[in-house]
């Protein structure tokens, strides 16, 4: 496929390139690791040639948190996957997973069976990356499906997903660009598929406020807000992948509560930002924080 005709990517591109600068920070520093993410990031080269400081840095001049705020996202499913999955979880399926490489990096059990969800032509170019000799391949299937006009049940029911085991779901990243109508119908579908066992949905969406009052997003003292939100939501649009849909906390509630599952946790960086750079010295403070996204682990009541 040329990459110049290439135009689905953008935004997968842009979370890998913050997993390879996170990846290049000292080990006992960084929040994730993912020695893939440099396979998919184009100028990866130089990314790693500047290194992690001069590159956070950077971003910190650009967007204030936003490099923490993507870190802080992949973390939290990290640690949600791997908790679950050492009690017994039996199934994964990463909704629109991009160059997303966590089957592959997260020392997973071996009983645990992935699906990977997403656009063909992301997965074809993400293929093409990956070295032949992968951790856990053999667990994991690549499901090619478009939310908008595909249905998520018959391509996993084909690919082998099990209506009988225990999953966890996480779409990361995905619910802003595409319709409420196709995020309400993939989580129906998700809800019909998992009647029969106990399941998790984890979900991360970006705030109504962000589009209505922006400043609301953003610690106290945050330097020039409404114009970063310009700017986050410019850069997306202008890449082909524009933000067309923001909630609020209680419409995503109500969406998961009417499909069986009940929230148990909702974050912002802000709380990550204790949990997860605070202990390793890189806390960030009010005046930095970027909290245009939730992050939601709801569970089914079955
Ligand atoms: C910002 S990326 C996030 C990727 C990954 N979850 C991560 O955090 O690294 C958004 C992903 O959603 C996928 N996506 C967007 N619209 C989609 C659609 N209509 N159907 C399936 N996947 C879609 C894109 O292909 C892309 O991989």
């Amino acid at each position: 496929m040329s990459e110049s005709i290439f135009r689905k990517d953008a935004t997968a591109q842009g979370v890998a390139k913050q997993r390879l600068i996170e990846t290049l920070a000292k080990p006992e520093e960084r929040i994730i690791n993912d020695p893939y993410a440099d396979r998919f990031v184009l100028g990866a080269s130089f990314i790693k040639f500047m290194g992690h400081r001069l590159n956070v840095w950077l971003a910190q001049k650009l967007v204030p948190g936003f490099h923490e705020h993507l870190i802080s996202r992949t973390r939290f499913i990290d640690d949600l996957v791997k908790k679950n999955s050492a009690s017994g979880v039996e199934q994964y399926v990463i909704l629109g997973a991009g160059y997303d490489s966590r089957a592959h990096r997260l020392e997973l059990p071996s009983s645990l069976r992935i699906f990977e969800v997403d656009q063909p032509e992301v997965q074809a170019r993400k293929r093409s990356k990956l070295p032949e000799e992968l951790s856990n391949s053999e667990n994991m299937t690549y499901v090619a499906v478009d939310f908008t006009h595909q249905s998520l049940t018959e391509q996993l029911m084909n690919a082998g997903f099990d209506q009988n085991k225990s999953t966890v779901f996480t779409l990361e990243g995905v619910s802003q660009y595409i319709t409420k109508e196709a995020l309400s119908s993939t989580i129906k579908e998700v809800a019909a598929l998992t009647q029969r066992a106990s399941s998790i949905f984890f979900i991360s969406y970006v705030s109504d406020l962000f589009d209505k009052n922006p400043e609301a997003c953003f610690g106290k003292g945050y330097p020039n807000a409404e114009k970063r939100a310009k700017l986050i939501m410019y850069g997306s649009a202008k890449v082909g992948e524009p933000w067309i849909s923001f909630y609020g906390a209680e419409e995503i509630e109500n969406v998961l509560s009417q499909n069986g599952y009940s929230v148990k946790e909702n974050v912002t960086l802000k709380d990550l930002n204790s949990r997860y750079f605070a202990p390793v010295g890189r806390a960030l403070s009010e005046n930095q924080l970027l909290q245009l996204e939730h992050f939601v682990m709801a569970e089914s009541q079955n």
